[in-house]
């Protein structure tokens, strides 16, 4: 996120302002800042859909922050680990056999770290709209449910 500053001349300057939601090689994302509120004391709140967190930046903070400044955003909202209908595992694990998922997530393409990424829901809706060449089978809703209590039961076990 950037902010913009105005000078008296009208030139805009642009300085960043809150970062930290994308790891340095940009491949891992931490959160993602969605819309932004002030209040009348100044101080400035941002929601992230993302980590399903809000984002409180008191007037001052950014001064008080040592440099460099501004505040780098760690996330240190715990996911809650999701809660596995084992019914619904076992139809997932069925799929992922009948559908042969294996044959590119065994070696080629490993599925890992989903529950960092994903929940329950998000998931599920994954296959909705899969990364090429990554088929899209068009599951029904409980396919998809039953997959993503699959997927997830497996790290759930770890
Ligand atoms: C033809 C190979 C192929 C098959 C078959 C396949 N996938 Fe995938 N899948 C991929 C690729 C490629 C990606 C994208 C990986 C990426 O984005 O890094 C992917 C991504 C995914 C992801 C998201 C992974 C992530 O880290 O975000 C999930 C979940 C997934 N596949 C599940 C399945 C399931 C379940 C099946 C079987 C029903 C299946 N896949 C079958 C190739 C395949």
């Amino acid at each position: 996120m950037v902010s913009l500053h105005w000078d008296e001349s009208g030139d805009i300057t642009q300085r960043d302002f809150l970062w930290g939601f994308l790891s340095d090689d940009r491949k891992e994302v931490s959160g993602r800042p969605v819309a932004i509120a002030e209040d009348s004391q100044g101080s400035i709140y941002i929601t992230d859909d993302y980590a399903g967190a809000i984002y409180h930046l008191s007037p001052g903070s950014m001064l008080k922050a040592s440099a460099p400044y501004p505040l780098k955003v760690t996330n240190n909202t715990p996911r809650k680990p999701p809660t596995i209908d084992s019914d619904a595992a076992r139809e997932g694990k069925a799929l992922y056999q009948d559908h042969d998922c294996a044959h590119c997530h065994q070696q080629q393409v490993p599925l890992k770290e989903l529950s960092k990424k994903y929940t329950l829901e998000t998931l599920a809706s994954y296959f909705d709209a899969p990364t090429p060449p990554m088929p899209r089978y068009n599951f029904t809703d409980q396919q998809k449910k039953a997959l993503a209590h699959y997927l997830l039961s497996l790290e759930a076990l770890r």
